[in-house]
């Protein structure tokens, strides 16, 4: 399958690190023109180094997803620079301290579900305002597994990432006959930065072991599996799926 997304305008949330900078990369070997965002300016400033010369056809915002404003504003400032939004991918997510929920923080819970949920809400609406009227688009939500089975001592996570594809199949069912597609990919544990974080420090390599034991490959998944998983996805080779979350996840929600 020759996959190219040449001169196609894809916006990235979170493009700072781990999904969102490794599909920023490749999405631009494959002809893309990126609106990148994340908020954090030096993660996205390493991914702008990263690009090389895909740089030229890259437009980089420092966004926070959780506020409407900034949302609206870079969404606004992509389809002014490239006059059009083909796809995006709303990736920007925060995971949160591991806790049973009786001893769970409300903070950090109110905090989840501002990034998470409302991030991709807000993100989905200006997206959708755009791809309405071009009469064409893909969005591609990224939720997790903890979206489709339950993660012990990650409430907040698994309820925001159940919550980002419920967004996903509203959505998809609604713009149906609009010619926009609306999916959403579901890792299980993968390297990036954010499990690095996990499965770093005293008793990493027992965290590690033990997240590797629960999926039947017996592994972790590395961030090329989910990003080639993204370009099949938002691809026009994928023109007949959507509103499906879709697990990329070494059989762990089959088990
Ligand atoms: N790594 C995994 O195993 C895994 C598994 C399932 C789902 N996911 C999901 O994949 C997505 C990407 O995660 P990752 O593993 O690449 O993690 P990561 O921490 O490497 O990258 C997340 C990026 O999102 C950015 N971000 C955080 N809050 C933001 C905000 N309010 N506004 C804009 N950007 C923000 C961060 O600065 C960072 O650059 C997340 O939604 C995460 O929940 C990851």
């Amino acid at each position: 399958m020759n996959i190219k997304f040449n001169n196609k305008v894809v916006q990235i949330t979170g493009a700072g690190s781990g999904f969102g900078r490794l599909a920023a990369l490749e999405f631009s070997k494959l002809g893309a023109r990126l609106v990148l965002s994340d908020v954090n300016e030096a993660g996205l400033d390493e991914t702008m180094k990263q690009l090389g010369d895909g740089g030229d056809r890259t437009l980089a915002l420092l966004c926070d997803v959780s506020k409407e404003d900034q949302v609206e504003k870079m969404t606004k400032a992509g389809i002014a620079h490239f006059g059009s939004l083909d796809i995006a991918i709303n990736n920007a997510g925060v995971a949160h301290n591991m806790a049973r929920m009786a001893e769970a923080s409300l903070k950090e819970f109110d905090f989840v579900m501002a990034v998470n949920v409302r991030g991709v809400f807000l993100s989905m609406q200006q997206e959708l305002r755009q791809m309405n009227k071009q009469g064409h688009g893909v969005i591609l939500n990224v939720a997790s597994v903890a979206g489709l089975i339950g993660a012990p001592l990650a409430g907040a996570y698994t309820a925001s990432k159940h919550a980002v594809i419920g967004l996903t199949k509203a959505a998809a069912l609604e713009y149906a006959r609009k010619n926009i597609r609306i999916n959403a990919i579901c890792p299980a544990f993968c390297y990036t930065p954010m499990v690095d974080q996990l499965i770093g420090g005293e008793g990493g390599r027992k965290r590690e072991q033990d997240m590797a034991h629960v999926i039947p490959m017996g592994r972790l998944g590395s961030a090329e599996e989910i990003v080639n998983g993204m370009i099949w996805l938002c691809s026009d080779q994928n023109s007949f799926t959507t509103g499906q979350a879709l697990a990329f996840d070494g059989g762990l929600t089959t088990a």
